[in-house]
């Protein structure tokens, strides 16, 4: 199976940060995400065994249990990276929370990886949130491995759920390992790179140097389970491109791995697939040009900011992904955008167990920046240079309320407090262009009570929210600003103002979105916009 070799991940002289593949798990919920990253922990040894991981019994808890678990400090906060080690290369999982807890730091989250694992469900194939991380990733193009999981329970025909990713997501794909039979009658995989057919319990029952060699092994094919996986497989062989690493590596192609992240099926192939071709840390786009990773000075960005809910000295942790140079504990870097030196004595490094007491850290890694409310989503931190990354976007909100005061005397101190929560990026804030009252804006309804409790906690100022019947919204732009004057005119009461005074277009639903971009060609709707 020579066409396809993994690349070579070390070349004669390898740097640091080319050992790294930082990444994240995109899935819809219950699809299986927590248990393969339990897997994956468990294959490179950096938890002993499958169940240590936060979340499973999380996930589902309520509010108040969140709460508490955010008081804990530290839970989720160093749940948010995961760092391990395998065949030599240091891999970083960025978590996406995804159930109540989904926010837009969980799509900002995808700006700071540079590969990312899509995990399926065999029998339900591609689910609402799985699509929408998945766009997230298409605005960078980065690249993506495909899990289908749950092979040991009924699902779907393997070349129905290869049909189902190349025209839902218009992508590519390759499958590289193959499931011999389903459910009961789960015979075993076909390791395509390798050239291996395996046990359900991972053992090589035989070797091959091409397909066609299976199709023809009697024994094999008198399991009539097992001859008619390897028929479909030769159908998809002839109908699907072959894997090409750079298409892949463009984001236009995907490979995809049937297994069971329960069973522990096809979960090192899908270890070896990530590391074999999931690219190191890639160049930063920024202005005026681009970082590259191997450049010696240090710079990163924020790309999250994690409160501490019980703290009222707006104490929190700033996620800073590193796209250049050797950070080491102590450093002193500039926020660009305040132009303020910030002296780094206690940063939080995320590794794995055998690396405990590493203080380096590299282009790929993140680490923890605890501060008093000086870091933001979105700053990029540097030695002293002045450049800036960009592609660090808000998304549009998925979820609008009017903001109501309790105690009116209080509207001051309610612009400061949203003012600042939206600066660090825990929810959007717009200002109707009718009216002067204020709308928040998120993706998650947690978001919506984190803010609600901050705003109460640290600024005193008791809220509560009020529905506005939008359930949608679209920053716009045109060519000729004309139009867009025209365009504001005559739909004030949908418009309003993001804090940078850009307009956007709040719809009803996606009926009355589609509506007026059909009504008004000249204007462009967008649903993410630079952070500024
Ligand atoms: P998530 O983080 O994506 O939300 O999913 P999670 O891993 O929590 O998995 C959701 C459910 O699917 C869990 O069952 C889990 O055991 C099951 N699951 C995950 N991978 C596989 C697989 O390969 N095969 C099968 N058959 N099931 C799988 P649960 O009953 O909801 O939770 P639990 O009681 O097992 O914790």
């Amino acid at each position: 199976m020579t066409e396809l070799a993994p690349a070579t991940t070390k070349s004669a002289k390898t740097l640091p940060y080319q050992s790294r593949r930082t990444f994240a798990i995109i899935s819809h919920p219950d699809a299986g995400k927590t248990t393969l990253t339990e897997r994956l922990l468990a294959a490179s040894g950096a938890i002993q065994e499958a169940g240590q991981v936060r979340g499973r019994s999380n996930k589902r808890a309520t509010r108040s249990d969140w709460m508490e678990i955010e008081q804990k400090r530290g839970i989720s906060i160093t749940s948010s990276v995961m760092t391990f080690e395998h065949s030599g290369l240091t891999f970083n999982l960025l978590d996406t929370p995804g159930h109540s807890d989904f926010s837009e730091d969980t799509y900002r989250t995808l700006t700071a990886v540079d590969a990312a694992v899509m995990v399926i469900d065999l029998a339900k194939g591609i689910e609402s949130q799985t699509l929408k991380l998945f766009e997230v990733c298409r605005l960078r193009d980065i690249p993506i491995v495909t899990f289908v999981n749950k092979v040991d329970r009924e699902g779907q025909e393997p070349l129905d759920i290869l049909d189902e990713i190349a025209s839902t997501l218009a992508l590519d794909v390759t499958p590289i390992v193959w499931p011999l039979g389903q459910g009961v009658d789960f015979r075993g995989t076909v390791d395509l790179v390798a050239g291996e057919v395996l046990s359900p319990s991972g053992e090589v029952m035989r070797e091959f140097e091409d397909v066609d060699e299976l199709l023809l092994d009697e024994k094999l094919n008198a399991d009539p389970v097992i001859r008619n996986s390897l028929e479909t497989l030769d159908l998809a062989r002839a109908g699907l491109p072959e894997f090409d690493l750079e298409t892949f590596r463009a984001g236009h192609l995907t490979p995809v791995v049937f297994g069971s992240a329960l069973k522990g099926i096809s979960v090192p192939e899908l270890l070896a697939a990530l590391g074999d071709w999931a690219p190191e840390p890639r160049p930063q786009p920024a202005e005026p040009t681009p970082i590259l990773p191997s450049e010696p000075k240090v710079s990163g960005f924020v790309f999250k900011v994690q409160a501490n809910m019980d703290a009222n000295h707006r104490d929190r942790v700033a996620f800073v992904r590193l796209c250049s140079g050797t950070f080491r504990r102590g450093m002193k870097l500039r926020n660009v955008r305040t132009g303020k030196d910030l002296a780094i004595a206690n940063p939080m490094f995320f590794f794995g167990a055998t690396r405990e007491t590493a203080d380096e850290a590299v282009a790929g890694d993140i680490v923890g920046i605890p501060n008093h409310g000086s870091l933001s989503v979105g700053d990029t931190l540097t030695e002293g240079a002045s450049f800036k990354v960009t592609g660090i976007p808000n998304f549009a909100p998925e979820i609008l309320r009017r903001v109501r005061l309790t105690d009116p005397i209080k509207a001051k101190q309610l612009g400061k407090a949203l003012s600042d929560l939206a600066e660090e990026g825990v929810a959007q804030v717009f200002r109707r262009m009718v009216g002067a009252d204020w709308l928040v804006g998120v993706v998650g309804p947690l978001q919506l009570e984190v803010l609600a409790a901050r705003i109460a906690k640290e600024y005193n100022v008791p809220i509560t929210f009020e529905d506005v019947g939008f359930e949608m919204a679209r920053w716009v732009e045109a060519e000729d600003k004309d139009e867009l004057k025209r365009f504001i005119t005559a739909n004030k009461l949908e418009l309003a103002e993001d804090k940078a005074g850009d307009p956007i277009f709040l719809a009803q639903n996606s009926w009355w979105l589609a509506r007026a971009e059909r009504d008004w060609p000249g204007i462009r709707f967008f649903a993410t916009k630079e952070r500024n």
